[in-house]
């Protein structure tokens, strides 16, 4: 028996990374699928391999109206929704002298507000037994120069979902979170650092790992669908860690 069969998921973020390996891995275990992201070449990559059944929306994750319309497509395909996995996010590392407002207000606005109101408006949609899982980040837990605004972003989803954990269990909706170490998805490309100094970040950060690597994106999926499925029946508010033991350090 598929550990998923009959659920339905919406993933956000899900056209890339840790998202794209989770939906991959959710489909293959018999969930229907919804999944977002912005970029639409990556989306239409998504599309084609996850299948003309999955739901493939664009949607800004910070934007409130775009996710009351994300919202309203998922009620009018599937009616229902058994997992939300809140997984979007940004990152962008800068001194503290360089910190914008708007930069600011986009990192909080994307990892923590879209969450919280994605959360909040799918509400409505939710089936008797349904499961949350939020991306958190190891940094929510560390000191790591340049990733301040970031880092916050996270330990604010990290208490959300301890207090929404005790907040939704009442309604038969558990809440967990899955915290990241350093991953192999394209998020790290983003950063917009020269394609030298990135190699060598990355050389670095494996190398400061006691597990020497970087974890794969399919190794944060297993946790997904564990925290989505009954498997993890008596757990909420929880975070697990997926770091191969970075924040052991
Ligand atoms: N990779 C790591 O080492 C690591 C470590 C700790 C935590 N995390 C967390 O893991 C989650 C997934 O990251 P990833 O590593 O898989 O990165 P990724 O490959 O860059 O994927 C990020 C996904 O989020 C989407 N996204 C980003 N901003 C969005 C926005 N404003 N609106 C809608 N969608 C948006 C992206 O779509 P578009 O590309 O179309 O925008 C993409 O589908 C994030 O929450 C990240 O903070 C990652």
């Amino acid at each position: 028996m598929k550990k998923l069969s009959g659920k339905t998921a919406l993933i956000t973020g899900g056209s890339s990374g840790i998202g794209l390996a989770t939906a991959r891995l959710f489909r293959d275990e018999g969930a229907r699928l919804v999944i977002t992201g912005r970029n639409p070449d990556s989306l239409a990559r998504a599309q084609e391999e996850l299948g003309s059944d999955t739901l493939v929306i664009s949607s800004e994750a910070g934007n409130l109206e775009e996710i009351d319309s994300l919202m309203a497509q998922v009620k009018a395909r599937f009616n229902e929704l058994d997992i939300l996995f809140v997984n979007a996010g940004i990152v962008k590392p800068t001194p503290i002298e360089e910190v914008s407002e708007s930069q600011f207000d986009e990192i909080m606005g994307v990892n923590f507000k879209g969450v919280f109101f994605a959360i909040q408006k799918a509400l409505p949609l939710f089936s008797a037994n349904a499961s949350i899982i939020a991306t958190t980040s190891v940094t929510n837990q560390k000191g790591v120069p340049l990733f301040n605004v970031y880092a916050a972003s996270k330990a604010a989803l990290r208490s959300l979902v301890q207090s929404l954990g005790v907040t939704l269990i009442s309604r038969g909706i558990r809440i967990n979170a899955i915290s990241p170490g350093p991953i192999f998805t394209p998020m790290f490309d983003s950063l917009g650092l020269p394609d030298d100094l990135l190699q060598t970040r990355k050389r670095e950060m494996a190398l400061k790992s006691p597990i020497k690597r970087f974890g794969m994106p399919e190794e944060v999926a297993k946790a997904a669908l564990f925290l989505a499925s009954d498997d993890s029946s008596y757990m909420l508010g929880e975070q697990i860690v997926v770091d191969g033991g970075v924040s052991l350090l």
